[in-house]
């Protein structure tokens, strides 16, 4: 089920079969960096990570979701708006093959991703978080114009926690996707 497309990307719900996909990039030491390591981004432990992504589609419309290189129609990241644990609140995530960063895919989804969360689920603010050290993800966070605001544990991790208000998000970027 196709939830947004932008100029390079298809972004759909996640699948049970997507399984070998999502293991694949995300055990890459590379992108598991700062998600983790092996200790959270392993096969088992991703099985279990994509119900959830699921369920989450299924339960609130949104959540963690495929993204799909047009070119191709290969699997090569993912990305969405969850809960964040334990606050009540919704953040945005995202994660990419290492063949796929520097070319602001990250940048290009999580934009699409924001708009959705404020017009459609018109949700007031949206968080995002990453690990203090994950530069390029806190990169993208400046470009969607999320402001830092503290650090604080999420997931088990020492995270710098971003946020961007609805008003000032659409005034920046307006509010209409492809
Ligand atoms: C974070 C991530 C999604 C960024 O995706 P992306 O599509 O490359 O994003 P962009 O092209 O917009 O680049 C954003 C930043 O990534 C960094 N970056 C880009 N290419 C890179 C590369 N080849 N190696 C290391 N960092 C790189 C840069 O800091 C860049 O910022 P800049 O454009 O201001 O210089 C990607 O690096 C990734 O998947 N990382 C692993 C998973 C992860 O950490 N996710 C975030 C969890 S909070």
């Amino acid at each position: 089920m196709t939830i947004l497309e932008t100029d390079r990307l298809v972004i759909r719900k996640f699948e049970p079969d997507d399984l070998a996909a999502l293991i694949a990039f995300r055990t890459d030491p590379r992108v598991s960096k700062y998600l983790g390591g092996a200790k959270i981004q392993n096969p088992d432990s991703l099985k279990e990570r994509l119900r959830f992504y699921i369920d989450c589609c299924d339960t609130h419309g949104f959540g963690m979701s495929a993204a799909i290189w047009k070119e191709t129609g290969e699997l090569i990241g993912a990305c969405g708006l969850q809960p964040l644990e334990n606050t009540g609140e919704t953040d945005v995530g995202y994660s990419f093959a290492y063949p796929f960063w520097g070319k602001g895919l990250a940048t290009e989804c999580a934009k699409a991703w924001l708009r959705l969360g404020f017009t459609k689920f018109e949700l007031p603010r949206i968080a995002a978080v990453a690990q203090t050290g994950n530069s390029a993800s806190q990169n993208v966070m400046k470009k969607l114009g999320m402001r830092f605001v503290k650090n604080a544990g999420h997931y088990g991790l020492n995270c710098a926690y971003y946020l961007v208000e609805r008003e000032e998000f659409l005034q920046r970027f307006g509010g209409e996707n492809e």
